[in-house]
């Protein structure tokens, strides 16, 4: 795809290490890695260049001018305050709310036509605001949502079922957050129903999926706790996301979208569902068949979400 650029907004923890993992996994040729402290931007750029020549060309450019943004096909946004422990991931809205509002305001100046990826937290909300304050259309932003959520749950489910991940299909979706819910209904392995799939574990199927849950829902709880952030796990998803769109993969993700409108939830809230990504962003939103439980904890989650909006203090 055009110029296979792809520019990072903040060069914290998570935007310097989407930076690595695009390097590492040769997604793209040029990386801007946009902040506002370029001593910070050089350092990371730095050391990710010094890894080149024993990997696939890239050009990484450190840069606090949005001028260096032009022609770039995909724009990732990091920016912001990070969760602090036993923050939950909304408390950080009214610090995020305002930073995004005028990112995208530059964005759309710098690059018009480029697919944005919103991943600062609350990624839901964040997502929304950077939609409704952008001139770009809305096909071409999206939220990373809970593709890295799923990630983790496929990861802890193989572990317990002891199959390789990979044949993991079960999907979190909803808010990036506490009111996020896993789609049991649909779950597989390979091509075998979860409920049909035998178990080599002592545990039961019920506390397979309960002890899956509260370990997906904690995990960034628990990796926060221990190390202060996260990032290696994000950065992978978001580069999976990055390549999606430059290499127009028609590839199917949980990202942060308004609903598609035969969910029943309205269209206003933006949260996590499935997506196919390419070239042009959101190219199409997916229905999930739902059973009465899950559709109600979707509508719970868009409830939430819309409140929480609704609840924003734009003045500040
Ligand atoms: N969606 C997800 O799954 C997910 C996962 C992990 C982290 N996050 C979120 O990503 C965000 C970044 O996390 P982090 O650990 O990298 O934080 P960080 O504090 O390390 O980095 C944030 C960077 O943003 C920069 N920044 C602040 N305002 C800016 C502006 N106006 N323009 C340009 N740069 C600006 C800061 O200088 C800093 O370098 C947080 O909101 C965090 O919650 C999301």
């Amino acid at each position: 795809m055009g110029n296979n650029k792809v520019s990072i907004i903040g060069a914290g923890n998570v935007g310097s290490a989407i930076a690595n993992a695009l390097t590492l996994l040769n997604i793209g040729r040029h990386i801007v890695l946009f902040g506002i402290d370029m001593p910070k931007q050089e350092g990371e750029a730095w050391d990710i260049q010094d890894c080149v020549p024993l990997l696939s060309e890239m050009e990484i450019t450190p840069s606090c001018d949005y001028e260096d943004l032009k022609d770039s096909d995909v724009i990732v946004v990091t920016v912001g305050v990070r969760q602090k422990e036993d923050e939950s991931r909304l408390h950080l809205l009214g610090r995020n709310a305002g930073i995004i509002k005028s990112v995208m305001k530059d964005i759309d100046k710098a690059a018009h036509n480029a697919v944005v990826i919103i991943v600062s937290n609350p990624v839901d909300i964040l997502t929304r605001i950077a939609i409704e304050n952008t001139t770009r259309d809305e096909n071409k932003i999206f939220g990373s949502g809970t593709l890295l959520d799923t990630s983790r749950l496929r990861y802890q489910l193989g572990k317990l079922l002891n199959v390789n991940k990979r044949n993991v299909h079960v999907h979190v979706v909803g808010e990036h957050g506490d009111s996020e819910f896993i789609v049991w209904s649909n779950a597989y392995v390979s091509s075998i129903r979860l409920d049909e799939y035998p178990l080599s574990s002592v545990l039961t199927l019920d506390e397979i999926k309960k002890k899956t849950s509260d370990e997906v829902r904690n995990r960034a709880y628990n990796i926060i706790s221990r190390k202060g952030y996260t990032n290696f796990g994000i950065a992978v998803a978001v580069s999976e996301l990055v390549n999606a769109v430059l290499r127009d993969e028609k590839k199917i993700y949980n990202v942060s979208v308004r609903a598609n409108k035969d969910y029943g939830i309205g269209e206003d809230a933006v949260l996590s569902l499935p997506c196919v990504i390419g070239k042009n962003g959101v190219e199409k939103k997916l229905l999930l068949s739902l059973n009465d439980e899950e559709q109600n904890l979707l509508k719970m989650s868009a409830k939430r979400l819309n409140e929480v909006y609704l609840g924003i203090d734009f003045s500040k």
